[in-house]
């Protein structure tokens, strides 16, 4: 039986975690199964009729020592599991700050990922060992779910929105990727690996066939295509706000709501920019829906978040 495993390896940090609170409810579970089973068995046998002529016993009835014994210990034991699992699934749910950023769009019927730096990948995804990354997710179509099993990893990817994982892989090697939500015909096909280098195999791959340039310079060349510079001025003196260094920032609409500049906002403004206009503009920007793609949308994102980031050393454009 060599190379038989049970659960697949344990391949970033939270999944001996995941692992060990997974086996303490196994263990719960064997140990109450066994001993309830193990007392049905036990006082049937010690206690039943012995003849026909023996008197059946009067019903018992009360017992409050022991009904207080009973909701104790499983409210305790619940507790414990509550506590347990609020932990993991906190730590599962918030990524560290300085994690990788990583982008998937998914379709019927394959993952396209896309890292800051330019690359491109369908149905695969290299990461260094050792970092945190954090993957930004959208759908094209229907609901799908990245599942890495290695990583404890898996999360509903939906149209019209984003979601987000991350994970930080603690060991090299090549790991499943798999959509666990059906989404049609081919959703069992919608497979992929996960490729865990060192840094410097990293380095090389990433340093290799970038010929399209980063994601924000891409944005970037998108953003005069489609000529939102026209009314996107960088000095502000356009027909819509400028968008330099606007990303996480507050604005407010006409109707006094505060809004922070995210990517929900933008994705929202590009595709459907009558929603939530900014206090002292109009209402004339044309709905991009149908025009940009939701790998395109991040571009566009990523290159309005890189306005903003005068620390990074940018020049002012
Ligand atoms: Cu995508 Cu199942």
């Amino acid at each position: 039986m060599g190379g038989f495993q049970l659960l697949p390896e344990q391949a970033s940090t939270v999944a001996g975690q995941v692992d060990a609170l997974y086996f303490f409810l196994i263990g719960i579970s064997v140990f109450f199964s066994l001993l309830i089973a193990g007392l049905v068995v036990f006082f049937a046998v010690k206690y039943r009729r012995r003849s026909e002529t023996d008197p059946a016993p009067a019903p018992a009835s009360g017992g409050t020592a022991l009904e207080i014994v009973w909701s104790v210990i499983p409210l305790g034991i619940s507790m414990v599991i509550f506590g347990w699992g609020a932990s993991v699934f906190f730590k599962i749910n918030r990524p560290p700050d300085d994690a990788t950023e990583i982008y998937v769009v998914a379709k019927q019927w394959m993952w396209k990922l896309q890292h800051k730096e330019g690359q491109r990948e369908i149905n695969e995804l290299h990461i260094p060992i050792g970092r945190p990354v954090r993957l930004k997710m959208t759908s094209e179509d229907v609901i799908h779910s990245f599942y890495v099993p290695a990583f404890r990893t898996k999360q509903d990817v939906l149209p019209g929105r984003y979601t987000q994982t991350w994970f930080q892989p603690i060991k090299a090697g090549k790991y499943h990727l798999f959509c666990a939500e059906y989404c049609g015909t081919k959703h069992s096909g919608m497979i992929g690996w996960v490729y865990v280098m060192n840094p410097t195999e990293y380095q090389a791959w990433l340093t290799g066939g970038i010929g399209e340039g980063s994601l924000a310079s891409r944005g970037d060349k998108l953003f005069q295509d489609l000529a939102c510079t026209n009314c996107h001025k960088v000095d502000g003196s356009g027909r819509g706000p400028s968008l330099e260094g606007l990303f996480g920032t507050t604005v407010e609409t006409e109707a006094g709501q505060k809004i922070t500049v995210d990517d929900e906002y933008l994705r929202e403004s590009i595709l459907s920019p009558q929603s939530k206009i900014v206090k002292g503009y109009q209402p004339i920007m044309p709905t991009f829906q149908g025009l940009v793609t939701e790998d395109q949308l991040l571009q566009l994102i990523e290159y309005i978040k890189s306005t903003g980031k005068p620390a990074a050393g940018k020049a002012p454009r």
